[in-house]
């Protein structure tokens, strides 16, 4: 008989989805370039085995699979997609679904739906969070694409998703690339959530010289609280962990130079074509690329003066966790602010609401917070900003004190602090209803006559009494 669905690349994620598929109860033929792996792949599935097909060719795949095929690719983002595809496309046939499930870049998404459709067949871009262990117990699903594909494969998605109160972390989220879009943004949320823990750990490990273990037990505390969230939980494991080596916290023999895929570098540069600026997210992208430059920082370590001793209040824990909380609101408002402004440039009708929903279990940035951001979407957010939301204002009363003290109390000790610094920088450049953009309109137009707004009159023309502009 044949397959419900197929899949290419056994990698880690690709070999889990599989597995997690299968053990829903639907048949998969799996296909992978190098043969070998295949079969390894299937003598190691245990029971599941029975609900494999190996396939060793694409033309094997396309023969084992029903009418219309629906195929999964979980290969390397970027050419390996389009050569796996290119592979495919000869034992297809019209109205066969190709689903990408990697972490492609959107445009690549909307590129092939496109060519895609030309030739009949019909295409979904998945965005695929949590990692090899969501991809095996349940994933978050972001997708986009064809809707009339994504019914015929709905009840395979949302079988293997992750669930939050027994609803499905899965949706359709509009045409073309709107779920690599998210995935995206999800992965920029993501780095900039990353980038906060780590500034508050390399204030506790660095200038407090606390010890990982003592600094894994704050992250244990304030998960029992309203940080409640996997990346606080994995972070208190991770701090907890010993080298086996050396017997030292593990986190202390990691050399210090975060790598990156890409897709928080992507969020930013969309994010700027779309001119919008999640100013916490460049800053995660900007730390991770200061962190590689380790000859550089080495140098600075011996040529850059330390900071004068100046006089700093004490930092409280509590405060670390209001500014924790702070950063991470501000992080999400910034994170659907971009995609609010992409689904409206797009046209794409992105349901926010349901993003946020489908955020709440499987996906890497999965939180307790992202039910309640949730519901404060569904009941519309003032100005499209998560931060106006009253749910929000009336929790950052609190917590942005707390994120103000620690940023100031970081720079005062020298410690760095881009995600805090640009968290608190987005909240008072909110807050003030006039800022200091004026003088930039007067220097341009003293430069170059470029020509301003006034405060008192209609237009954009007017200049000012300055000799050069004049
Ligand atoms: C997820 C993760 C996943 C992966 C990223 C990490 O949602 O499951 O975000 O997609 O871990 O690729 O990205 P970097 O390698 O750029 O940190």
């Amino acid at each position: 008989s044949k397959a419900r669905i197929g899949l290419v690349g056994l990698g880690v994620m690709g070999a889990n989805l599989a597995l997690n598929i299968a053990e829903k109860g639907f048949t998969v033929a799996v296909h992978n370039r190098t043969a070998a792996r295949i079969h390894e792949f299937i003598a190691d599935a245990g029971p599941l085995a029975e609900r494999l097909i190996p396939a060793e060719t694409p033309a094997a795949l396309a023969a084992a699979l029903g009418s219309p095929r629906a195929i999964i690719i979980m290969v390397k983002a970027g050419a390996p997609v389009d050569e796996t595809i290119a592979a495919l496309k000869p034992h297809l046939d019209p109205g066969d679904i190709i689903i990408d499930a990697g972490n492609a870049n959107y445009e690549d998404s909307e590129r092939r739906a496109r060519e895609l459709a030309a030739e009949g067949f019909r295409f979904i871009g998945l965005g695929v969070s949590g990692g090899a262990e969501g991809a095996r117990h349940g994933p978050s699903l972001m997708a986009g694409g064809d809707a009339s594909a994504y019914a015929e494969i709905e009840d395979i998605l949302t079988a293997i998703a992750a669930r939050f109160a027994g609803k499905p972390c899965v949706a359709l989220l509009g045409p073309g690339g709107a779920g690599h879009f998210v995935k995206t943004v999800h992965n920029g949320i993501e780095y900039a959530e990353m980038q906060l823990i780590a500034e508050i750990y390399g204030l506790l490990a660095q200038v407090e010289k606390r010890r990982a273990w003592d600094i894994a037990r704050l992250f244990e505390q304030w998960n029992e609280g309203p940080l409640r969230s996997y990346l606080i939980e994995i972070t208190a494991k991770v701090l907890h962990a010993l080298d086996p080596v050396s017997g030292a916290p593990m986190v202390d023999v990691i050399l210090d130079r975060a790598g990156q895929k890409g897709t928080g570098r992507w969020t930013v540069i969309e994010a700027l074509k779309l001119g919008q600026s999640p100013l916490m997210i460049e800053a995660a992208v900007a730390a991770r690329a200061w962190s590689s430059e380790k000859d550089r920082r080495e140098m600075g370590a011996e040529l850059l003066p330390a900071p004068r001793h100046e006089p700093a209040p004490p930092i409280l824990d509590a405060d670390l966790e209001r500014a924790l909380i702070a950063g991470r609101v501000i992080d999400h408002a910034q994170g659907f602010a971009l995609m609010a402004a992409a689904s409206e440039a797009h046209g794409w009708n992105i349901d926010l609401a349901r993003v946020a929903e489908i955020w709440r279990a499987g996906c890497i940035i999965r939180s307790e917070m992202l039910d309640d951001i949730a519901a404060s979407i569904r009941e519309g957010l003032p100005g499209g900003l998560l931060i106006f939301a009253p749910y929000f204002v009336e929790m950052l009363e609190e917590a942005v004190p707390g994120l103000r003290r620690v940023a100031a109390g970081m720079i005062l000790r020298g410690q760095p602090a881009p995600a805090l610094g640009a968290a608190i920088a987005f909240w008072d450049s909110m807050r003030q209803a006039r800022g200091t953009a004026a003088l930039i309109q007067a220097q341009r137009d003293y430069f170059g006559a470029h020509g301003f707004a006034r405060i008192d009159a209609e237009g954009e023309g007017h200049h000012g009494p300055w000799a050069e502009g004049s």
